[in-house]
């Protein structure tokens, strides 16, 4: 299986259908460049990758793993969808930096975010520890009796909801057994019409014969509802007693148990100093970490000088490189690019691609939708012609630039030459 395997995806507004069933894949370090006229869908995949939308169909493995599946997709909360959105790094067209913040507080941002909630996790840990270190054995064990008889409670409200609405079926399966067996008397003492019945004494009787019947039917319902009801005390009883014998068992334990703190409150106090240590260095370090990693982003897209600046201080091509850190910061497994010079003048286009160019030698998986052709070409391991929300194509550059297939590809092939001059 390739490093990513996206399957049938669809995607529809309301009545437009705008992706119709793509699937493709691409190998880790592979480039892949999305081309296609305008409104074919290029941006609405790119989203559907980056899950900014979610399609309607389809799904998408990612090393093998099955990230996304639309049919299963009511289960995955806002969580689930913020983690798997940290595979994909997306560049938009139009940068979207934060203007209040600098350069380098950009691209830091996300993962000053990522470490504040790791801090907060681990001191949470810390605390709880020192909770647990603060009980005797006996508050810990009431604790687990507490749970156990919870539990033991809400499996008995299991089984008594469960038991219910078996009754309340097997009844109402009755009543309708019982109402169909009354009409099929009926019909078979009086016939379909009245007249062809029987008259007199003998209507009479069969009236009785029927009221009988009927009588019966009710007598049976009701034994059999009856017989839910003792069921159900019986089970009630049941579950008192076990609940009862329980909770013995479980104070005959507690008296056993020790009231002694597991730590004395000097040890705790030590082992809150000692907590305190760690938690420092850990901030301490992230912090460096993240200088470092923030400052070598910035080199690599050639920004380093720009690191205290603030975007409205850059030009558009300098905007894009630190677009293109930011969303290198996370380390996600593919990088997107949606377009990422069209809002470019010609001299900080080359700039631009550069940077991508350069991503392309230190191994980055990417997917990028272009119009720069040569870029495409040169840079591309594999090409896809996108129209009208399909694959109209896809293959090596050379396979689709010098010998398209398509009608489709050759038209739009010759207007973004000729658009060049
Ligand atoms: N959020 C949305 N709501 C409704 N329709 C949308 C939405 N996003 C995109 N579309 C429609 O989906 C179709 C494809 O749009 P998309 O932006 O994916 O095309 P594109 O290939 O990226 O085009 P371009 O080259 O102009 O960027 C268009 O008809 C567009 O109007
Ligand atoms: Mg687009």
């Amino acid at each position: 299986m390739a490093f990513l395997e996206v399957k049938n995806y669809r995607k529809r507004f309301g009545g437009n259908e705008v992706l119709k069933g793509i699937s493709f894949s691409l190998e880790k370090g592979e480039v892949l460049a999305i081309i296609g006229s305008s409104g074919g869908g290029k941006t609405t995949l790119l989203r559907c990758l980056n899950f900014l939308e979610v399609p309607d169909e389809g799904e998408l493995y990612l090393g093998g793993e099955k990230l996304f599946d639309a049919g299963e997709e009511l289960k995955s909360s806002g969580a689930g969808i913020r983690e798997k959105r940290l595979h994909f790094g997306l560049v938009f067209q139009q940068f979207n930096l934060f203007p209040q913040y600098t350069v380098f507080k950009n691209v830091s941002l996300a993962q000053s975010l990522l470490a504040k909630q790791s801090f907060a996790r681990k001191k949470a840990d810390f605390a709880r520890d020192l909770r647990e270190a603060a009980k005797s054995e006996r508050q810990r064990l009431q604790e687990r009796q507490k749970a156990e008889i919870a539990g033991l409670v809400a499996e008995r409200k299991r089984e008594d909801k469960a038991a219910r609405s078996e009754y309340l079926a097997a009844l109402r399966a009755m009543r309708s057994e019982h109402a169909a067996a009354l009409r099929a008397a009926r019909k078979a003492a009086f016939g379909a019409q009245a007249s062809s019945g029987p008259q007199g004494a003998d209507k009479a009787k069969q009236e009785k014969i029927l009221a009988g019947l009927k009588e019966s039917q009710k007598k049976e319902r009701a034994d059999f509802s009856a017989k839910f009801r003792q069921e159900r005390e019986a089970a009630l009883a049941a579950h008192r007693e076990a609940l009862h014998r329980k909770r013995a068992e479980h104070a005959a334990a507690l008296e056993k148990a020790s009231d002694v703190p597991s730590l004395s409150s000097e040890q705790i106090q030590a082992r809150k100093a000692e907590q305190k240590v760690v938690l420092a260095e850990i901030r301490a370090n992230q912090k460096a970490r993240i200088e470092e990693k923030t400052e070598s982003l910035l080199a690599r897209v050639g920004l380093s000088e720009k690191r205290d600046s603030y975007p409205y201080e850059l030009s558009g091509g300098q905007q894009q490189r630190v677009a293109i850190a930011r969303a290198l910061a996370l380390n996600p497994d593919i990088l997107c690019f949606d377009e990422p010079t069209s809002a470019l003048d010609p001299e900080l286009t080359g700039e631009v691609l550069k940077v991508i160019k350069g991503l392309k030698s230190s191994d980055s998986t990417m997917i990028v939708v272009t119009h720069e052709m040569e870029f495409a070409r040169n840079v591309a391991d594999h090409v896809i012609f996108m129209a009208d929300g399909v694959i109209e194509e896809e293959g090596t550059p050379s396979e689709v630039f010098d010998h398209p297939k398509s009608e489709k590809t050759a038209s739009f092939l010759r207007k973004s030459t000729e658009d060049l001059f």
